[in-house]
């Protein structure tokens, strides 16, 4: 796992937009992963802005709440439609569908577009609790698709997008980790004092299925961006005097979990 702290949200949004762009343009047919959430819009309307061609990219996304229609605001799709897909000229996306009430036939579904589309790069944000996609902590990190009841901290930290509390729903489509962990490459990004938590155990802690992010640790290309505050709590930075705004790194493996100092592979961080 490489580490990367840049000092704000901009400088993070920009590395990772570079970062996804190169990956685009490595391959005459790409797959994305993509996420939601606050983290990438960031991401999404540099892409909006900047309009590259994505014919031959074809994208997946990660989950998608059960029970709201694709049309309803809080959707996922309505989300990747209104900040991405009405935008650019993706080949294909896809998105589970939150309508369909058969939940076994839904994931298998889901399963099929994931084997015929691996992610040549997976963007991942990272929940207060650690989650990744909607997997939980307690998770099982060799589910694929599945259907996860949301703890009371995502339907609180998600409760800003509704109207009332009440609205949000309990229960959602998620990749699972063993998909996630099939990416050729992930990159996750995460800023703010509310993350600083959870990036904490995921560099530092053991690889465990209660911090469900622990796992990318075991996997071989691995970029986590993250600025100033959501780093706040890492050993490295407390150490430094200066703080490590503007490029402090490290590798991290496994549960030996050793820091190395220097810049990683990390790959269009520079
Ligand atoms: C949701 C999504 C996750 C996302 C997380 C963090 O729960 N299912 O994929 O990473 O929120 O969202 P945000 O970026 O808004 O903090």
């Amino acid at each position: 796992m490489s580490l990367y702290v840049v000092s704000d949200k901009e400088e993070l949004t920009k590395l990772a937009y570079h970062m996804i762009l190169g990956v685009i343009h490595s391959k005459k047919e790409v797959t994305l992963g993509l996420a939601t959430g606050s983290s990438p819009e960031g991401i999404y309307e540099m892409f909006r802005k900047s309009r590259p061609d994505v014919s031959h990219v074809t994208t997946v996304n990660l989950d998608e709440y059960i029970g709201l229609p694709a049309d309803h605001e809080q959707s996922y799709a309505y989300f990747m439609k209104t900040q991405l897909f009405d935008h650019l000229n993706f080949k294909e996306t896809h998105i589970p569908d939150g309508m369909n009430p058969d939940h076994e036939a839904e994931c298998a579904r889901y399963d099929a577009i994931l084997a015929a589309n691996v992610p040549d790069l997976q963007l991942l944000g990272i929940g207060n609790n650690g989650h990744i996609a909607f997997n939980e902590p307690v998770t099982d990190f060799e589910l694929r698709t599945h259907v996860e009841e949301l703890t009371q901290d995502t339907i609180d930290a998600n409760s800003r997008f509704f109207e009332t509390p009440d609205e949000v729903p309990t229960s959602a489509y998620t990749m699972g980790i063993k998909s996630i962990m099939e990416a050729e490459q992930i990159l996750l990004i995460a800023m703010g004092t509310s993350k600083a938590e959870a990036i904490k155990a995921m560099v530092e802690g053991p690889v465990t299925e209660a911090m469900p992010a622990s796992i990318l640790k075991n996997h071989p290309n691995v970029t986590v961006l993250v600025d100033r505050e959501a780093a706040s709590l890492l050993e490295a930075v407390q150490n430094s005097s200066g703080g490590c705004g503007g490029g402090c790194c490290g590798d991290h493996h496994g549960s030996d979990n050793h820091s190395s100092g220097g810049c990683g592979s990390g790959g269009g961080c520079g």
